[in-house]
């Protein structure tokens, strides 16, 4: 940590870790029992089917590391530019690098030419970092589909078939990908993308319930992952969108016998979600929510270094959603660069509540 932190060690010396290393397991009666389950990608084990999304600017290593000590069974990486890894870019290295030892973990690559995709993977791999190598075909962002790689793939499957095959021929780790349910609400392809994928050796297929047309909004269309079990077969298909409750994973469970849940914008300042899936009650306990908190930024102090407090921001929001005068503290904090600050702002919200 910096020297200027140095003034953080007040926050430290205190606390037992507030998490639990098992608590990957799902506790023995919790209300998912059947439905939260370990499974197993290619030869990869994972200790249950809850997995922390890919997200650019949310899911450094610090907070995979949080979601996994808090339950989740994997977590994927935000999204690299096989461009960036071809040429070794150590600010992207450091991005996908995981020091933590949490259990299963994938690194998501971009790109929309075979090749470098195939050269990019065979280099993440010999990193030693991951598990699993995952394939963006679902970003919507325009600087990545104007390459034609991400949610563009969804317009060319036969290329993200190439793509599968490519990296699968690279690299021994299992090679996955995660898409969405068709570019435009005119043009949903997700069935004939899932065949494309799954045919060309996917060895699992995420699928986020929602257009490349409706980027992040609106409702995620659970109705379209309908069917799509008996296209993957053996292989996991994980359903994406809008899961933040016990009743959404029912649902979507008898909706589409989907094999794992992925949760994405749910868990940003609810990392607990995941022990609250799996029933581990002695992580929900209100007295643990500001060491996790103060946790959380600790983290991010050692990983960013000066740069951590404008990068929490996104989870402080997240955390202090529920706050009375939540408008008031967003305006008074959005412009902090003090941990000192911050660490005061969520120790008075959640031990006073
Ligand atoms: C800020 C942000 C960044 C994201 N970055 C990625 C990414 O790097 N790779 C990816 O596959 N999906 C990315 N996504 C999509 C999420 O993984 C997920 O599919 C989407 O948020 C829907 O899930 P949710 O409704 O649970 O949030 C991102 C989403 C958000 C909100």
């Amino acid at each position: 940590m910096s020297s200027s932190f140095s003034d953080l060690t007040t926050w430290i010396g205190n606390p037992s870790s507030p998490f639990d290393e098992s608590a990957q397991n799902p506790a023995p009666n919790n209300k998912l029992n059947g439905i939260i389950k370990p499974i197993k990608i290619g030869n990869v084990q994972l200790p249950n089917n809850l997995v922390l999304a890919p997200m650019a600017g949310v899911t450094d290593g610090s907070f995979r590391q949080l979601c996994a000590r808090l339950g989740a069974g994997y977590s994927v990486s935000e999204l690299a530019s096989c461009k960036a890894l071809h040429m070794k870019s150590p600010q992207t290295v450091e991005m996908i690098k995981f020091d933590g030892n949490t259990g299963p973990y994938a690194v998501q690559i971009f790109g929309s030419e075979p090749d470098l995709m195939a050269e990019a993977a065979a280099f993440v791999e010999s990193l030693k970092i991951c598990d699993i190598i995952d394939i963006n075909m679902g970003c919507p962002v325009s600087k990545v589909v104007k390459t034609g790689a991400g949610s563009a793939l969804m317009k060319t499957p036969e290329l993200a078939a190439d793509i599968i095959k490519a990296v699968s021929k690279s690299v021994k780790l299992p090679v996955t990908c995660k898409f969405r349910i068709g570019w435009t609400e005119n043009s949903i392809n997700v069935k004939e993308f899932a065949h494309a994928v799954v045919e060309a050796g996917a060895k699992a297929i995420t699928v986020h319930a929602r257009t490349r047309q409706a980027m992040y909004t609106g409702p995620a269309q659970w109705k379209f992952l309908e069917g799509i079990k008996e296209i993957s077969g053996s292989i996991p298909f994980i359903a994406n969108g809008d899961i933040s409750s016990e009743e959404h994973i029912v649902e979507l469970y008898e909706k589409t016998g989907c094999d794992g849940f992925m949760i994405g914008r749910g868990c940003v300042g609810k990392p607990w979600l995941y022990a609250q899936f799996l029933g581990h009650e002695e992580l929900l306990k209100p007295e643990l929510r500001f060491p996790i908190f103060r946790h959380h930024l600790l983290d991010m102090l050692m990983e960013h270094g000066s740069s951590a407090v404008p990068l929490f921001r996104v989870h402080l929001f997240g955390y202090l959603k529920n706050h009375p005068h939540s408008a008031a503290l967003r305006r008074s904090l959005c412009m902090e660069r003090n941990p000192n600050v911050v660490l005061q702002a969520g120790k008075d919200f959640f031990e006073n509540k």
